[in-house]
């Protein structure tokens, strides 16, 4: 155990972006290092574009065992790096880094991290269901990529921009699981066939907290509604999709998640997950 001592042997590691300063990354990983007593240290870094490459030399140089990446560097991080695993190459971002012994792997766990919040907090079996995805930006591309891991019977994409949904399902390969883009507009009728709904966008994000992407009556009951907006914790969309008698998923365990994830690809333990989330949603509420 450590008790937050820093020492000689006190490995570093880290977020960056552009912003980052109201990032919740290092209290959630810092207290996930003080639970497993791992000598760690995890700090945020404000890198801007310019300062990326050597940013990545430095990771070398100083031997930073993991780092974070959030926007905007998560595609340009990637040709920087020596090796991308393939979930990562085929979502088209990085959001980790694993330094081991100066090569640096980029991994992406923001997908995995919402399906395995998905899975634990509301809809424990996702083979044969029929899902609806809102929204076809860089989120929806990392879950539905990793939903698609799950053997689904059904992914329907729907954009404002329908074009979009398109291309993104033009750019996965489905496999044995039906994969179609739709547009908004045909939303009532798709949210009355689905099982799991999912909002990517960020309609209803704070301050727009009374907009919603669907009417929660349009759902079934004992669907499950999930929004990957923390901010409210309860959107309006998961309010009325919870009044409707759905189960709802917010978007807190998509963070707390992805970076369980990290947590455990740099040290090879598991995550204290009950005590990450405890950390974060303290700090929601001051
Ligand atoms: P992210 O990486 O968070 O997914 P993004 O790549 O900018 O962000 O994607 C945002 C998504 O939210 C897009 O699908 C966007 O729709 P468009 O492709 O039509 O722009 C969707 N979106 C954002 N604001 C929206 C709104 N007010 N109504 C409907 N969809 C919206």
């Amino acid at each position: 155990m450590t008790n937050g001592r820093v020492d000689s042997h006190t490995v570093l590691y880290g977020v960056i972006g552009d912003p980052i300063r109201h990032s919740k990354s290092p209290i959630m990983m810092n207290r996930a290092f003080k639970e497993t007593g791992v000598n760690g240290v995890y700090m945020a870094f404000h890198v801007t574009m310019d300062t990326l490459s050597d940013f990545v030399r430095g990771i070398r140089a100083m031997g930073i065992r993991g780092v974070n990446v959030t926007i905007p560097h998560k595609l340009p991080i990637m040709e920087l790096l020596d090796d991308i695993d393939a979930g990562a190459k085929a979502i088209g971002a990085v959001n980790t880094i694993v330094n081991d012994n100066g090569r640096l792997v980029g991994y992406n766990t923001d997908g995995i991290g919402y399906v395995r919040s998905l899975k634990e907090e509301a809809a424990p079996n996702i083979a044969g269901k029929q899902i609806v995805v809102i929204g076809a930006g860089g989120a929806a591309r990392g879950i539905t990529y990793a939903l698609l891991q799950e053997n689904p019977s059904e992914i329907t994409i729907t954009n404002r921009t329908s074009s979009k949904a398109e291309e993104l399902v033009a750019s996965l390969d489905g496999g044995s699981v039906k994969l179609v883009a739709s547009s908004n507009d045909k939303l009532e009728a798709l949210c009355e066939g689905a099982d799991i709904v999912i909002n990517t966008t960020s309609v209803g994000m704070f301050p727009n907290v009374s907009e919603s992407p669907i009417r929660g009556e349009w759902m079934k009951r004992g669907a499950v509604a999930s929004d990957l907006i923390y901010n409210p914790l309860k959107t309006t969309f998961l309010q009325e999709a919870e009044a409707h008698g759905c189960i709802i998923h917010g978007g807190l365990g998509m963070f707390i998640y992805q970076g369980a994830y990290a947590f455990e690809y740099w040290t090879g333990k598991n995550a204290p997950v009950a005590a990450m989330r405890e950390t974060v949603l303290e700090s929601l509420q001051v």
